[in-house]
């Protein structure tokens, strides 16, 4: 069925390198060749899980012919560094999310991947999540009417000391509910926003996010992240996208499907999210590496959704609420 097999290499042996190892290995047609990362144990934990090598060196992994595709899985500071290499020694590149700081990065890596001729693909799993496909699909054929609402809320704790290795939430949880937000209704013209450092005891970053946004059509969306608190209530908002329009509503939820199994911070196995990775994954290699298709979510859309967070970050700089005194 393949020509050929596709070689990946990982830069970055953290939790979502086990996530995207285990696609890589229920998927045909391609191989996760080796990996490397400045931690040992982290090295070999995934080596040994994975079967791969580790390299002596982020040069010796760059540089290895045999290697197509390198996946960038470290911290999203290291993402432009890692993905101009990768590009620059000709390999395609997926690159996790918030792929970039600046929109100046952004723009590089855009130009770059052009200017050499390789894929460059952010890692915006959830556009690759079957529901919400099919929720894209009966918008677009005009099934749900004119969308009048939309929320997308994340709800999973975080301990400090795992939040403390990311941005704040804004920027780290809140670009996925962004780009779905691009992905099926377009691009907001407005928004208000809040945020609060609700549950650390030393870390600065946000950890509670709220904001509300106009869609072009006059419609209203809201968005809510937070590493500080778990929903396990019924129907439960762990992560949870509902969209409703004049002539019907659709809604993904991670609590529809559940393994009562821990998922490295995930206090239960959200089955979706294994399942849309390896969508993903095998949307990047088998359509944007082996027939070079554009993917669905671009650098474009990963531009536009920092210009949104900006705006987000602006609005709270603003302080544009009403104080309360009644
Ligand atoms: N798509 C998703 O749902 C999702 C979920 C979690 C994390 N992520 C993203 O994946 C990336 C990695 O997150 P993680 O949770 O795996 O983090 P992690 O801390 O578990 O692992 C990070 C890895 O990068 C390495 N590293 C750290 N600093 C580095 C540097 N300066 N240069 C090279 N390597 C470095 C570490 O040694 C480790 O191997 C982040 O960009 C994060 O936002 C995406």
């Amino acid at each position: 069925m393949y020509d050929r097999l596709i070689r990946i290499a990982f830069i970055g042996a953290g939790d979502i390198a086990f996530l995207h190892g285990a696609a890589i290995g229920r998927l045909p047609g391609m191989e996760l060749a080796g990996l490397w990362s400045p931690d040992g144990n982290l090295n070999r934990e995934k080596s040994e899980l994975f079967g791969c090598s580790v390299y002596d060196s982020i040069d010796a992994l760059v540089d290895d012919p045999a290697i197509d595709v390198i996946f960038v899985l470290t911290p999203m500071e290291s993402h432009h560094h890692y993905a101009m290499m990768a590009m620059d020694a000709g390999k395609h590149v997926l690159v996790e999310k918030p792929v970039a700081v600046t929109i100046a990065e952004l723009e590089d890596l855009r130009d770059t991947a052009k200017s050499r001729g390789v894929a460059i693909m952010p890692g915006h799993n959830y556009i690759h999540e079957d529901s919400l496909r099919r929720t894209k699909i009966m918008i677009d054929d005009g099934r749900l009417g004119d969308i009048a609402q939309v929320y997308i809320m994340f709800n999973i704790d975080h301990p400090e000391e795992v939040a403390c290795r990311y941005p704040g939430v804004i920027r780290q949880l809140m670009i996925h509910h962004l780009y779905i937000l691009l992905y099926l209704v377009g691009k907001p013209v407005s928004l208000s926003a809040m945020k609060s450092i609700f549950s650390y005891e030393t870390h600065t970053e946000d950890d509670l996010a709220m904001v509300t946004m106009r869609l072009a059509n006059g419609g209203l969306a809201h968005i809510g992240a937070s590493f500080a608190n778990d929903d396990h209530s019924s129907d439960a908002w762990s992560f949870f996208v509902k969209v409703m329009g004049t002539k019907g509503s659709t809604r993904f939820s991670y609590n529809d499907w559940v393994e009562n199994a821990k998922a490295v911070v995930h206090s239960h196995t959200y089955s979706a999210y294994h399942f849309h990775i390896e969508n993903e994954v095998r949307f990047f290699i088998d359509e944007c590496v082996r027939k070079g298709t554009p993917p669905p979510s671009t650098i474009d859309d990963a531009i536009t959704c920092l210009r949104i967070v900006e705006a987000i970050e602006d609005a709270i700089d603003r302080r544009c609420e009403v104080d309360l005194e009644i």
